[in-house]
């Protein structure tokens, strides 16, 4: 497995061992987990050559946010992927990505559609999603992979890209994958280090709400307010826990559903001290 801090590096590695074999992009900003493992072995089963791609996007927090504190462990992320059989990672400086400030208003961003980034995390999270747009767009442009796998755990995320390689008409296809869980429900995310064990096990009660809502809808409930309650309910068992937005959207376009007709995304933010965490299940007719 090779590595590769430069963007001049992994070019000159893709001309030469591509030679029309499919390359499939993994981008993440390390500290890689079971979640990012599920993404990878995906990859692996879909093309000839998997990249890794690890950056911490400067882009993408707001000056308030954990940029500085973020878990960076490269060595421990790069005995991962050679254990899992990644070709190579790319994991370049904010210089080599052309981000030279977080401010920087002289950069070309990639601005996705206002209804899109305002809503779920893109009320608290003001130019998050842009920045998000513009690095996904740089990797995307600098790998030129056939094909790039999303988690569904970033669900707004993923809609985004989605939204943005359609209308962009980028030549890559979006590989959505399944959400990785702990045993005891809670979905793994390298933001999870920041939990004492006592707020891991009061984290399982994020998942537990969203399965009470699926239970409901399997039922036969379509309605928002009664699937939303449900949630509530459960996570007021445990005060410490502050929601920021608990929503059901259309889950490709975000749109906010009074109703479930075929497909629906029911998505929570909420904190636990100063930890942001997310969730979501999606509740589809069968
Ligand atoms: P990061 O949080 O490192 O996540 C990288 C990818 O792993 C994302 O597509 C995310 O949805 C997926 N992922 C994380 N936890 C998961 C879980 N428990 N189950 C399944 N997939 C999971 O998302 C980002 O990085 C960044 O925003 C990025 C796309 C790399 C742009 O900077």
């Amino acid at each position: 497995m090779r590595l590769f801090t430069t963007t001049a590096g992994i070019r000159c590695y893709l001309k030469q061992h591509r030679q029309g074999l499919e390359v499939g992009l993994v981008p993440t900003m390390g500290a890689l987990h079971a979640g990012h493992l599920s993404l990878i072995k995906q990859a692996k089963t879909q093309n000839k050559i998997v990249i890794v791609s690890i950056f911490v996007n400067p882009l993408q927090f707001a000056p308030t946010e954990d940029f500085q504190q973020y878990p960076r462990q490269l060595e421990q992320d790069r005995q991962l992927c050679e254990k899992v059989g990644v070709d190579a990672i790319v994991a370049p400086t904010a210089a080599e990505m052309g981000i030279i400030s977080t401010t920087d208003s002289e950069l070309t961003q990639v601005v996705p559609p206002p209804s899109m980034t305002s809503v779920l995390c893109g009320r608290s999270r003001i130019g998050h999603f842009q920045g998000v747009a513009t690095i996904v767009t740089k990797l995307l442009n600098l790998i030129q992979p056939e094909r790039a796998y999303f988690g569904e755990k970033d669900a707004q995320q993923l809609a985004i890209i989605q939204r943005l390689v359609e209308d962009l008409k980028l030549p890559v296809q979006i590989v959505p994958c399944p959400i990785v869980r702990e045993s005891f429900g809670l979905a793994y995310s390298s933001r999870n280090q920041y939990l004492t064990p006592e707020q891991k096990e009061q984290a399982q009660v994020l998942y537990r709400g969203l399965a009470k809502a699926k239970n409901l809808f399997s039922l036969g409930e379509r309605d928002r307010t009664p699937l939303i309650n449900i949630v509530k309910q459960e996570i007021s068992t445990v005060p410490a826990f502050q929601v920021e937005y608990l929503e059901l959207v259309e889950p490709r376009t975000l749109i906010p559903l009074e109703q479930v007709a075929e497909t629906g995304l029911l998505a929570i933010a909420a904190k636990i001290d100063s930890t942001r965490l997310i969730d979501n299940i999606i509740l589809r007719n069968r």
